[in-house]
């Protein structure tokens, strides 16, 4: 089986080769699903603060076990690294474009599962200490050698999407502004069902944020809930990966 380790092990080596050594102006932007529909371009004046790549997972509810009953999100749980210096281009320490683009498939196929567990469930996380202890993901030597904690995504009491980049001292809380379809080949995550939408997110306007207004999530993997004639009644939880862009 090839490993997580040696993935990004040839990953690495292809980055020292592969990445420009010099490239001015690079600034990151969401990328484009290459669909009908894209969502709208970060306005001018928003400063991108940081990026992240989130690993954990998308809760839904099916009020039934009936087949047609739709599993409702009802919210996430997972823990965001900083992938900021990974971004193509970035002198030294980007990483090729491809490589970039799959890290978030290689990352939910290949890295530990990174919340507490709920006793007896695969997927499900712990509801009273869904975190462990902040923990950066491990990559072998020859390059960056990890990927650092950078904090934690979570819906707060009111249900609101909180993301807490409680390492650097910025949080959003926010509401969905708008969405669209992930392409067709992004992959569709450990349990084959799909990859959610990519999302603009903007500040929910409850006083909550801090340093932080909009969130995009982009390059998502897995995340979609199973059936409901398959998951049964009650709260299913599907693991996801993504990056989140932070203004
Ligand atoms: C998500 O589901 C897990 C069980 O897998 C639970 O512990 C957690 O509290 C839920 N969180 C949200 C925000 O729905």
């Amino acid at each position: 089986m090839v490993s997580f380790k040696s993935l990004l092990v040839a990953a690495l080596a292809t980055a020292a080769y592969a990445a420009p050594t010099c490239q001015v102006n690079n600034v990151p932007v969401p990328p484009k699903t290459g669909g009908a529909k894209e969502l709208e371009d970060p306005a001018a004046n928003l400063i991108l603060k940081k990026i992240a790549l989130g690993y954990g997972i998308q809760n839904y509810t099916c009020a039934d076990n009936v087949a047609g009953t739709e599993a409702k999100a009802t919210g996430a749980v997972a823990v965001l690294y900083d992938v900021t210096n990974f971004y193509p281009g970035t002198a030294k320490t980007g990483l090729p474009q491809k490589i970039w683009d799959n890290l978030p498939e290689t990352v939910l196929r290949f890295a530990p599962y990174p919340l507490n567990r709920l006793s007896g469930s695969t997927y499900g996380a712990d509801p009273i200490t869904a975190f462990p202890k902040a923990k950066d993901i491990s990559l072998p030597a020859g390059g960056p050698t990890i990927i650092k904690f950078l904090g934690h995504h979570y819906f707060d009491i009111n249900s609101i999407p909180m993301f807490d980049l409680n390492s650097i001292g910025l949080k959003a809380s926010v509401v969905k502004k708008e969405g669209v379809d992930a392409p067709k080949d992004a992959y569709k995550g450990t349990l084959g069902t799909g990859a959610v939408a990519w999302l603009h997110l903007i500040d929910s306007g409850k006083g909550l944020s801090q340093g932080l207004s909009v969130v995009y999530r982009v390059i998502t993997a897995g995340g979609v809930a199973r059936a409901c004639s398959i998951a049964g009644k009650g709260v299913q939880s599907v693991p996801y990966t993504t990056y989140y862009y932070f203004y």
